[in-house]
């Protein structure tokens, strides 16, 4: 079976999807992006997804001239296009052609691409013995609120973790713990609150991040979201990160520290239950 891609405005095999050599995603990493869950035929959270993309759009100053609905109708068509009933799908906006300029050219369409790809979802059995972690400076600009399709940094620092053999890269800045290289952080302390880095420039507003603090506070979980340090992370009972294609990985080391008995911790499972239920009652 193809793959089809949908590429300003046409659905086309995904072999034969080409933008333009000045295109400012390409030249300037110009441009935003999401990746929405698609689950049992379902976009998960679809409406926070696309408020943020509106959101770093914004901020960006590109218009993009698609309503949520429009965009919605071209995600669900692609996944049934591509027979595809559990996939991630990405969406990137770049602000468009033009000659290559310094300058932030006005009047020019911006380039949109979806496309989606099949997704495994983690089970609680898989995630029994978790996965670790390295703490590195958070070397990103200071505007990670924006999900900018200028990656450099995060995928740099993923690929220095994966080297020195850990699974993910946990970013440090100023002695504060503020996310992965691409997903959010979340860690128990001694008190059993779930605590995770504030929102401010510095970290996406994840949508799994607060869709997790709903069902933590649903749970009885008390949830604080403030700035913590690297030793009061490796000093916490149980750490997890959250993002749509993660959903929720609990990290069971971090540098040579063992992290709670090493397991993942219970109020993780109970989060990861509760996320499975909240994905199961979705219609
Ligand atoms: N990344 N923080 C960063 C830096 C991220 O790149 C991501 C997601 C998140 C989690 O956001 P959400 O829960 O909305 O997925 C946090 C995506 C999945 C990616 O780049 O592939």
């Amino acid at each position: 079976m193809k793959r089809i891609s949908f590429l300003n405005g046409n659905f086309i095999n995904h072999a034969e999807a080409y933008i333009h050599i000045e295109d400012r995603g390409m030249q300037f990493a110009d441009g935003v992006y999401e990746v929405i869950l698609f689950y049992k035929s379902q976009l998960i959270d679809n409406e926070w997804h696309l408020e943020r993309l509106f959101r770093s759009l914004n901020e960006m100053d590109i218009k993009l001239p698609y309503t949520y609905e429009e965009l919605s109708n071209i995600m669900m068509n692609l996944c049934q296009q591509n027979n595809l009933e559990n996939a991630s799908v990405y969406i990137q906006v770049t602000r468009g052609v033009t000659n290559r300029n310094q300058l932030i050219p006005e009047g020019i369409n911006p380039t949109l691409i979806v496309t989606v790809s099949p997704l495994t979802i983690t089970t609680p059995d898989d995630l029994i013995n978790g996965y670790s972690a390295i703490t590195l400076e958070d070397i990103r600009w200071q505007r990670c609120d924006i999900k900018s399709i200028s990656l450099i940094a995060s995928s740099l620092s993923k690929q220095k973790a994966v080297d020195l053999g850990y699974s993910e890269a946990i970013f440090v800045r100023n002695n504060t713990v503020t996310e992965c290289s691409f997903s959010n952080l979340f860690m128990v302390d001694n008190n059993d609150n779930l605590v995770t880095k504030n929102l401010d420039n510095h970290v996406l507003a994840g949508i799994t991040r607060k869709r997790v603090i709903e069902l933590a506070k649903a749970a009885g979980i008390t949830v604080i979201e403030k700035p913590f340090t690297p030793d009061e992370l490796i000093a916490a009972k149980e750490v997890f990160a959250t993002s749509t294609t993660l959903l929720i990985r609990p990290l069971t080391k971090i540098n040579e520290t063992i992290i709670g008995t090493g397991k993942c911790g219970s109020i993780t499972t109970k989060l990861i239950k509760s996320y499975q239920q909240f994905l199961n009652n979705i219609d």
